[in-house]
């Protein structure tokens, strides 16, 4: 017999809602990847009923067999959230949480004759609303009554799991998914009236390079959203400092060349004289307010919508190092020096590579940020989590196996395992 809370350890496990992807598993080096969407079928379509296909959603990597026209992609592709966030009443979108919830529990359900559920700590954005932790602890003891696959689950906000995969509870977590990037001021819990949640992450960094795809030649490829990601994340690089890298990539243009070569296909993309251009893919993360973004917000390409905190109006396009600073403003001054010695970026939008042979222009997000905030005067430690797109995740796993088994849920401290047997 193992005790309970060896039991606990053993089945601990932990989901990250992104905005883009779904991250879960119980304790590994990595979690699984699912993307978070799902494809809802159309019931009163016959070719469904002839291929004896009875499901109403699918999710997981099947769902590329089903994507058909772009017409039917709009219509029946279910992305559920929208910077980390779901409507109350969006049934539609909640039922994909359901089936992607059930399917990575079931994908990991054992066949242990004791299993009696795992201990799930799911993490969702800072800025969640009340009722999106009271349906994903529905929908968890939904998918336990139907497949006994949950002991107990609890809820924490994406950046205190980073904080707590790092081993620390006093810092900033800045965190660039897909769809969002939240910068949070953590001591103990993340301070609620401090957190400023901005509407930009990797998205936006591909709808530049979808322009600079169509200013190179390529606009009969911009439509496939996969394809621009795999260009951004191949060719993008942050510059030190966005003018001397455009400078220096100008004048050595072998050096700086951008190729991309598609695979499964004979296209090879080629940025050519336009190869500079790679630079203001990685600096429109953190400085789209800069001018030489204009011309492209001008012609279209959609400007970050603002936020808001408290009675304020943050820019969509603040400097990233602005933001951070506005943020640790909120906090009591005796706190921010402490804050500034931790500053901690999470999430794939962070993850941009820096090619050996482009070192003297190419960084790092934490060398960017560091560097930022330097030009502000301030003297910050920065750090990027190892694996920057699933620290998340990690710290689920890390707080799953940390609280004791009889630490009950508490809306009050927002803490603790929320149990229904
Ligand atoms: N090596 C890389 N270089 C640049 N961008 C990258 C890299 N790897 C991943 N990304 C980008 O990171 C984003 C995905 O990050 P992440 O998985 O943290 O987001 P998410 O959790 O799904 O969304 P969110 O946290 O906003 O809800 C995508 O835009 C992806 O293109
Ligand atoms: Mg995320």
């Amino acid at each position: 017999m193992i005790s309970i809370e060896e039991y606990r350890r053993k089945y601990a496990f932990g989901e990250d809602y992104g905005t883009s992807e779904y991250k879960f598993g119980p304790v590994a080096e990595r979690p699984d990847v699912i993307e978070n969407r799902g494809f809802i079928i159309d019931k009163s379509s016959i070719v469904y009923r002839i291929a004896g296909i009875t499901k109403n959603i699918i999710v997981g990597p099947e769902v590329s067999m089903y994507l058909g026209s772009r017409e039917d992609m709009a219509r029946f592709l279910v992305y559920p959230m929208r910077d980390g966030v779901i409507g109350k009443d969006d049934e539609r979108a909640w039922s994909v949480i359901y089936e992607i919830t059930k399917y990575g529990l079931l994908k990991f359900k054992p066949s242990d004759p004791k299993f009696k559920g795992f201990y799930v700590t799911a993490a969702l954005s800072a800025i969640a609303p009340k009722y999106m932790y009271e349906k994903v602890f529905e929908i968890h003891k939904k998918i336990d009554e139907e497949y006994g696959v949950v002991k107990a689950v609890t809820i924490i906000p994406q950046p205190l799991a980073v904080a707590i995969a790092q081993k620390t509870i006093t810092c900033i977590v800045v965190e660039s998914g897909h769809g969002n990037t939240q910068i949070t001021p953590i001591s103990r819990y993340p301070i609620r009236g401090a957190i400023i949640s901005l509407n930009r992450g990797g998205a936006e960094a591909n709808d530049i390079t979808a322009e600079i795809l169509k200013d190179s030649g390529y606009g009969d490829l911009v439509h496939e959203e996969k394809l621009v990601r795999m260009v951004k994340e191949a060719i993008g690089l942050i510059p030190r400092n966005l003018n001397e890298a455009i400078k220096k990539a100008r004048e050595d243009k072998d050096r700086f060349r951008a190729v991309f070569k598609v695979p499964n296909t004979p296209t090879v993309i080629d940025l050519g004289d336009n190869s500079w251009m790679r630079f203001l893919i990685g600096e429109i993360v953190f400085d789209p307010e800069n001018e030489i973004f204009e011309s492209y917000y001008k012609r279209g390409m959609p400007r970050p919508r603002d936020t808001r905190l408290g009675d304020e109006i943050i820019r969509g396009t603040i400097n990233l190092a602005d933001a951070i600073i506005k943020s640790a403003q909120k906090t009591p001054l005796e706190l921010q020096p402490h804050l500034y010695k931790r500053i901690i970026l999470s999430g794939g939008n962070f993850a941009w590579k820096v090619p050996e042979l482009l070192k003297d222009v190419a960084v790092d997000a934490a060398t960017k940020i560091k560097a930022l905030l330097k030009e502000r005067n301030i003297d910050a430690i920065v750090e990027l989590t190892r694996d920057p797109m699933y620290s998340v995740w990690k710290g689920c796993i890390v707080y799953s196996i940390a609280v004791p088994d009889d630490y009950l849920w508490s809306w009050r401290r927002m803490e603790g395992w929320y149990k229904w047997r």
